[in-house]
């Protein structure tokens, strides 16, 4: 609290005094003591403009502190989001670190464009076609830093932003089998028909045939080929026992339309 108005009263003198910005000068110490100098610039870390004394611009796209602990080396916070991108299987849909599928935001292209808050609230209110992961706050910085971080570490070449492809031209008259067959329990970000399905009992089967999605099938946990999807909707029970999937029974041609239309395009890979 003291800190606090300490800093206020700061803030209002720098208001009062505010001359234009000497070249080269950090105008973030005229507000904060010095902090970390041997680990790097104040917007190295923080981003910002360090070259006003005015507030607004000062904190422009301000990484807030507890945004801020993945520009520590083996920061346990980071370490910890970058586990839940996995056991998330975020990558289905998003690329993160320079890897994953292209469905959904590229996160390292994302962390440039978007105030870490608005990620955070990205999560916290998903969009339609996002699965509600419903992590508690502790759980969304962990995860926001670990993207800030990726970010920071892979650039974005321009040709690997999302194509993210929505029903167009003929396809709008189709019928989707996934849609037919699955969508009642089931969604999935597709990448040539957009999202289909509006079901939320089952898990969101977007990029299923690829890397990134859990290696959840059989006891060895196996990816997902077109072989095991076959195996499974002829019986989930047989593949694992306490499932409440029911069979589902799809003519051959049914079949192969819906592994089309869940087949994902090419992902990133570093
Ligand atoms: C005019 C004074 C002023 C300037 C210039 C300024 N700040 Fe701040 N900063 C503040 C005040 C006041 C707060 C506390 C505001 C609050 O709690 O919302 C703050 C808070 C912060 C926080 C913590 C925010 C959080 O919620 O976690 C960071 C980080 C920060 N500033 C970084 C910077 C950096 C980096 C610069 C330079 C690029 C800078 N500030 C320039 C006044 C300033
Ligand atoms: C190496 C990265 C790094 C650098 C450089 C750095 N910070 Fe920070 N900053 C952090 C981290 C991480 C936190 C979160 C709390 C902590 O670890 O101290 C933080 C927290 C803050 C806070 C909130 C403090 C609080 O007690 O709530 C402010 C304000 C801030 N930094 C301002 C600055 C300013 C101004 C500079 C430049 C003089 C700067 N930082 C340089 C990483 C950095
Ligand atoms: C089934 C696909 C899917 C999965 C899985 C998924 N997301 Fe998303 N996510 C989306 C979609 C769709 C959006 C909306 C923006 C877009 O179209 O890319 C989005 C948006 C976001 C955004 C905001 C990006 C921006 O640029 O505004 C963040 C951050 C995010 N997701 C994080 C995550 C994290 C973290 C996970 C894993 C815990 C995750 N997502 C899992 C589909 C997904
Ligand atoms: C009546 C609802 C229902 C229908 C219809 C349905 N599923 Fe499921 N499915 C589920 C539920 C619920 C689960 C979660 C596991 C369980 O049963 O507890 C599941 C799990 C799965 C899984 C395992 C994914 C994972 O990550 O564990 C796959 C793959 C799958 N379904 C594919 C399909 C496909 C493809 C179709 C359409 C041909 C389909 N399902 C139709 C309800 C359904």
């Amino acid at each position: 609290m003291v800190i606090r108005i300490w800093l206020l009263a700061l803030l209002l003198t720098a208001n009062l005094c505010s001359a234009e910005p000497l070249a080269g000068k950090n105008h973030c110490l005229e507000c904060h003591p010095a902090h970390y100098p041997e680990l790097g610039t104040c917007v190295a870390c923080h981003r910002g403009f360090a070259g006003t004394a005015r507030f607004n611009i000062a904190h422009n796209r301000l990484i807030t502190a507890r945004f801020s602990s993945f520009t520590i080396a083996d920061d346990p916070t980071t370490k910890q989001g970058k586990q839940r991108l996995d056991d998330y299987a975020c990558r289905r849909c998003h690329t993160s670190e320079g890897k994953g599928n292209r469905l959904a935001a590229n996160l390292d292209f994302s962390q440039l464009e978007k105030n870490p808050e608005d990620l955070e609230e990205s999560i916290q209110f998903p969009v339609l076609f996002m699965p509600e992961f419903h992590f508690i706050q502790q759980q969304r910085v962990e995860l926001i830093n670990a993207i800030l971080l990726g970010g920071k570490q892979f650039k974005v070449p321009a040709e690997e932003l999302p194509e993210v492809v929505h029903f167009e031209g003929e396809e709008i008259t189709r019928e989707f089998q996934f849609e037919k067959h699955c969508g009642s329990c089931h969604r999935a970000l597709t990448a040539r028909f957009g999202g289909l399905g509006s079901g939320l009992i089952g898990p969101n089967l977007s990029g299923i045939f690829s890397e990134f999605y859990l290696l959840n099938f059989g006891e060895d946990k196996q990816r997902w080929s077109t072989e095991n999807l076959e195996k499974w909707l002829k019986n989930p029970r047989k593949i694992s026992l306490y499932v409440q999937m029911p069979p589902v029974e799809l003519t051959k041609e049914e079949f192969e339309n819906i592994c089309k239309e869940l087949q994902q395009l090419d992902p990133v890979k570093k």
